[in-house]
């Protein structure tokens, strides 16, 4: 039995809330998270950059433009990349209206608030290192932030975390820094790469598009650096067919911006 599934209530994959439950709270934002807390859904996903002061904040574009009100507040600072500015200007942007007006004054998170947020739902995280080439040395700095939660204890890295990126580079140096933390590799590399990604990752985490029955048991088949089989966490499924279809090739866990639509087109009890 794979660690997710070990760690779950009935048969059915896990769920995690996307970016948060995005569908009905701005994603990535404390909103967000709550409201997976309110649907009963223990786990979330997000995405970690870092600002030009070297803050670690949650927001999934390289820019701040699609889910802030950046150009109105700070306009002549295109492309409003979140690398170009301070967590202290990030701090004043409302990253709710753009979602609807009841959400206004959502904010832009920042790692430690986030973590803290997730802490107190008693929840799990994905957590994913989003675009490492523009950040060298973020995997470090968000398993330090990770550390000073608290979160690398051996409750919390057994079985409440897992570190995800599209990029193998920055998943084998997550593995390499704190190898005792579960690490998710994103994409569907061929299963004749499986053996060396089998060295540092515990998951393969393919979008739902590039699923067979065939592809997940033969990841599955692979034993990971933990000592048990690889994981398949889906992404992003949030219709009742394409759950079913996707659950039925037995992936571990699908991730969706409509988890309690997806709990129930999979729940088997
Ligand atoms: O967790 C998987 C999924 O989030 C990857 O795609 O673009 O939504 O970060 P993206
Ligand atoms: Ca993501």
């Amino acid at each position: 039995v794979s660690a997710a599934r070990a760690a779950h209530d009935g048969d059915g994959p896990v769920v995690v809330a996307h970016r948060g439950a995005c569908a009905y709270a701005p994603e990535n934002t404390l909103a967000a998270v709550d409201k997976a807390a309110e649907l009963g859904v223990d786990w979330v996903e997000n995405d970690v950059q870092r600002t030009k002061d070297g803050a670690l904040v949650v927001l999934h574009d390289d820019s701040l433009r699609r889910t802030t009100d950046v150009e109105e507040v700070f306009p002549g600072r295109a492309p409003w990349k979140v690398r170009d500015f301070t967590a202290a200007e990030i701090a004043r942007l409302d990253a709710g209206s753009w979602f609807g007006a009841a959400h206004a004054g959502a904010r832009v998170p920042t790692l430690e608030q986030y973590v803290a947020r997730v802490e107190l739902h008693h929840q799990k995280l994905l957590l994913e290192i989003k675009n490492p080439e523009l950040y060298p040395g973020i995997e470090r700095q968000t398993l330090d932030v990770l550390a000073n939660q608290g979160w690398l204890d051996r409750r919390h890295v057994s079985g409440r975390l897992v570190v995800q990126s599209f990029s193998a580079d920055s998943v084998r140096t997550v593995h390499r820094t704190r190898p005792s933390v579960r690490t998710g590799l994103l994409g569907a590399p061929a299963v004749s790469e499986l053996p060396a990604y089998a060295e540092f990752t515990d998951q393969i985490n393919p979008s739902y598009t590039a699923l067979s029955l065939g592809y997940v048991s033969a990841v599955q088949a692979f034993t990971g650096p933990h000592g048990r089989p690889l994981e398949v966490f889906a992404w992003t499924v949030d219709d009742p067919a394409e759950a079913r279809r996707t659950a039925g090739y037995g992936v571990d866990g699908i991730i969706t911006n409509r988890p309690d639509t997806v709990r129930e087109a999979t729940r088997t009890e």
